[in-house]
């Protein structure tokens, strides 16, 4: 579903590479954690993956298709929710999405339904018709998911999705990302909570400085700890090890 290979980034007047060198795969099925300290270049790579950001060298496909190449086919195949949320403060929940069904093409009963289906899921219906900049942080997460999510496409791409959610928002989230990966779909999200990556993933990539520093199931990540390690037990790990490898 992705592939990228020697993925770079520097950005003006940054003094180090903030990606650098990232080679990754994520399969059709897979719901694929991404984890990492603040400033590892979690959000960066998203940004190159979902195609919003241009990478100096390496490339990203989505289902196959090249992002620099054909960047609109590429882009239509995945749903991307940054991790913040200022733009579209003046429209109306219903108005984002209807919007966002416009850019997408998204015509017909599938307009009327999914918009229907997702506020439903995300408990939005009585605010759909209020404007986006009354909504709370964790509104604000589950109106763009909708917008992100209303064309269906097959890769969902989110940056730190869980931030903000209430206990039954989130807990809807993951049972939508699960259900998305029942047909053969893929999540790629980037998070800090661990113990939601332990449970929610099939596999996980640890990110540090720019670099993927251990990649693959919670069973294959476990050969740099215990046999029995948590995956925050793993992290530290791997962490460690990198900063042994950092001194020598
Ligand atoms: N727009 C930017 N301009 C300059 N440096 C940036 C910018 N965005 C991020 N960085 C730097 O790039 C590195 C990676 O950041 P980021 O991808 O946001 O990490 P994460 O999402 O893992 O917290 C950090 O050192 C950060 O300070
Ligand atoms: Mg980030």
């Amino acid at each position: 579903m992705v592939e990228i290979k020697g993925l770079t980034k520097t950005y003006a007047g940054g003094r180090t590479r903030a990606v650098d060198g990232l080679d990754l795969e994520v399969k059709d099925g897979e719901i694929f954690g991404f984890i990492g300290p603040n400033g590892a270049g979690k959000t960066t790579t998203i940004k190159m993956i979902a195609g919003v950001l241009r990478p100096d060298t390496g490339s990203v496909r989505i289902a196959g298709v090249d992002m620099s190449a054909e960047p609109v086919r590429a882009k239509r195949n995945l749903g991307y929710v940054p991790d913040t949320h200022d733009a579209f403060d003046k429209l109306t929940g219903i108005e984002y999405l209807g919007f966002i069904a416009d850019v997408y093409g998204v015509d017909g009963p599938e307009r009327k339904e999914g918009m229907e289906k997702y506020l439903r899921l995300f408990d939005l219906q009585s605010a759909a018709r209020d404007s986006i900049k009354s909504y709370s942080h964790g509104m604000r997460q589950k109106i763009m998911l909708a917008g992100a999510l209303l064309h269906n496409p097959p890769l969902w791409i989110l940056d730190e999705p869980m931030t903000g959610l209430d206990p039954a928002s989130a807990l809807l989230l993951k049972e939508a990302m699960r259900e998305h990966c029942r047909s053969g779909h893929s999540v790629f999200f980037s998070t800090h909570v661990l113990d939601v990556a332990e449970r929610l993933c099939h596999r996980i990539g640890i990110i540090l400085g720019g670099k993927l520093a251990a990649v693959g199931t919670l069973e294959e990540l476990r050969a740099n700890a215990a046999a029995d390690a948590t995956l925050e037990q793993v992290f530290f790990s791997v962490a460690d090890k990198q900063t042994e490898g950092a001194r020598l």
